[in-house]
């Protein structure tokens, strides 16, 4: 009977770090689960990294990188370093092996992370392509960037934060890419670090090749 007591008492032991992690791994799973994958049309990726102005030595970071092409589209076309982060390991393996066949593992990494918990203070270049509540609720961190770095969002504002550019594009149907709403029109929002906090104005319009 001690014996049975006593493996019982060793067992949970052994088991409630397990039960932990898988508590914790549930949470984060419900925090991905949050914003739906679905990526940023090329069009779009370029239009955003136009936005950026990205210049040599910036850091480029894309919180939630989904199969890391805007990362990997920095590196090749600005050869700058860039991070791409994401929450769900199908999404870093995408991203792993984006990076792999575009041969820009020199310049680009890609973690595995909640990005509500990551340290990105060397960015200078941020993508967002999340929630406006996810957005607001990051501005505590991005607040921190040095001054000068560009947050570029993909279709959500960003709480009280005045944008100092927005550009509408129109793109072409791209395979593969699920997008149900707004037929095919992105709004994108640019920030420079410290934004000034005042209502947003309504949006100047340009299409894909306007040159704005
Ligand atoms: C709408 S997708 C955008 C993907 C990519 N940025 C793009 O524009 O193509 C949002 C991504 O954020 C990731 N994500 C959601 N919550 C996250 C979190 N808390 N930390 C890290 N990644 C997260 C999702 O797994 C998903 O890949």
């Amino acid at each position: 009977m001690l014996t049975v007591v006593v493996v019982v008492v060793v067992l949970s032991s052994l088991l409630t770090p397990t039960i932990e992690a898988a508590d914790a791994l549930a949470r984060k799973a419900v925090i991905a689960r949050d914003v739906v994958y679905v990526s940023t049309p090329q069009a779009v990726v370029d239009k955003m990294l136009e936005m950026a102005e990205i210049k040599p030595g910036d850091v480029v970071y894309d919180l939630g990188c989904g199969d890391g092409r805007a990362v990997v589209t920095a590196a090749k076309r600005y050869g700058v370093k860039a991070v791409g982060v994401d929450i769900d390991p199908a999404r870093v393996k995408d991203s792993i092996d984006n990076v792999r066949s575009n041969k820009v593992e020199h310049l680009v990494s890609i973690q595995q992370k909640d990005i509500f918990t990551l340290d990105f203070h060397e960015a200078t270049v941020v993508f967002l392509y999340l929630l406006p509540a996810l957005n607001t609720r990051l501005m505590p961190q991005l607040s921190k960037l040095k001054p000068g770095s560009r947050i570029v969002s993909h279709d959500f504002d960003m709480g009280d934060a005045k944008p100092s550019q927005i550009v509408i594009l129109t793109t072409d149907n791209e395979p593969g890419v699920r997008r149900d709403w707004g037929k095919n029109e992105h709004i994108l929002y640019k920030w420079v670090v410290p934004w000034e906090t005042e209502p947003l104005t309504s949006p100047s319009k340009s299409k894909t090749g306007s040159g704005q």
